[in-house]
């Protein structure tokens, strides 16, 4: 059995393999092959749609990989208001979106109470459909009061489980023990938790990564989101190297090995580093795309990172476009809310 194979077979590997897998290209055909496979055993040729909201660029923390960090000075700040968030629900629910994602820096101005009127009003109206947060680090009790008023999913990166490599790129008030626990808070109120890292993010190494895979067996999430580090002007890494599209393709299908039922977004910074970055993406394994939902006029401000993609369409532009890839891929575009298929 080669290596591969074996990862298939286990659903694991040791580090020494996965350092084989991640340094060398010699399993690369068949590690794209067999991710395929088992992406369509799972979910057949289906691509789910997630419909992004990014509600706010305001953060109080700052990241030094991130475009909208609070020292980044040279950014026009913005906030949508509810009614802004209910027609970017209502526009995406008649584009055949079943799951929202609201995602945005840490902003202290959107109160829990705010967010639960938020999203209770989006439950309200949209019953058959998916919530996700994505809004950062969060008491328990906020994480519980945002679950009471309809949300069900949420996404934090754990960015590195490395805690000096987790050092290296957060200020010193931001904890990788906290960020884990958060994690772990979220699975234990129930709800379905995305986790995940940027791929070459400044100073990763390969056991870095690996220690990501191992954290990622502890956790257990439902849902794993990677793409590459793309260097943001204005930021302490604005001079870095951007990650490999190639170690980032290998990671998807690593980690469709690892997490056959796991949902994986092939993200918009795999479309940014390469024109065809997440039509790739699918076919090394993703099964996930995120067609952005926020209004146009406020897309070129939650600039992330540098020439982030997709910033001058409308939503039903985002959603042909997207649709046209996925079908290129040889997969298609379901209407549905999107659930991991943990039967196997
Ligand atoms: N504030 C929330 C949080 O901390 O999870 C959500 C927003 S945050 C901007 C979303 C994700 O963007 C982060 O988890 C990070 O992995 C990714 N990101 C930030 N800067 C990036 C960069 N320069 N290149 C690629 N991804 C980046
Ligand atoms: Fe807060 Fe990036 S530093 S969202």
């Amino acid at each position: 059995m080669n290596i591969v194979e074996e990862l298939k077979e286990n659903k694991n590997l040791s580090d020494e393999q996965f350092k084989v897998l991640l340094e060398t290209d010699t399993y690369n055909d068949e590690l794209f092959k067999q991710a395929d496979i088992v992406r369509q055993q799972v979910y057949g040729k289906d691509v789910y749609l997630r419909g992004l909201i990014e509600f706010s660029n305001y953060c109080k923390n700052n990241c030094y990989y991130c475009g909208i960090g609070c020292e980044n000075k040279n950014i026009t700040r913005y906030r949508l208001t509810k009614e802004e968030i209910l027609d970017c629900c209502k526009q995406g629910y008649e584009l055949g979106y079943r799951t929202f994602v609201l995602q945005s820096g840490e902003d202290p101005f959107f109160t829990d109470n705010l967010i639960c009127d938020i999203v209770s009003a989006i439950r309200q109206n949209y019953k058959d459909c998916a919530i996700t947060l994505s809004m950062g680090e969060k008491s328990k009790e906020s994480y519980i009061a945002y679950f009471k008023a309809g949300a069900n999913r949420y996404l934090l990166r754990h960015e590195t489980a490395n805690e000096e490599h987790y050092k290296k790129i957060h200020p010193e008030y931001l904890s990788l023990k906290n960020r884990k626990q958060c994690l772990f808070n979220l699975k234990e109120i129930g709800y379905q938790v995305g986790s995940g890292f940027m791929v070459g993010s400044p100073y990763q190494t390969t056991k870095n990564l690996i220690e990501d895979f191992r954290f990622l067996q502890e956790l257990k999430p439902d849902m794993i989101g990677i793409g590459p580090f793309i260097p943001a002007q204005n930021t302490k890494f604005a001079n870095c190297k951007q990650g490999d599209l190639n170690l980032t393709l290998k990671i998807i299908s690593i980690l469709r090995l690892l997490f056959p039922y796991a949902l994986i977004p092939s993200t918009t910074a795999l479309g940014t580093i390469a024109p065809n970055g997440r039509e790739l993406g699918l076919k090394a394994g993703a099964n996930i795309v995120m067609p952005n939902l926020s209004p146009a006029k406020y897309r070129k401000l939650y600039t992330l990172y540098d020439d982030k993609i997709c910033t001058n369409e409308e939503a039903a532009e985002c959603r042909g476009c997207l649709e046209k890839r996925v079908s290129l891929s040889g997969y298609k575009v379901v209407t549905d809310v999107g659930n991991p298929r943990k039967t196997m």
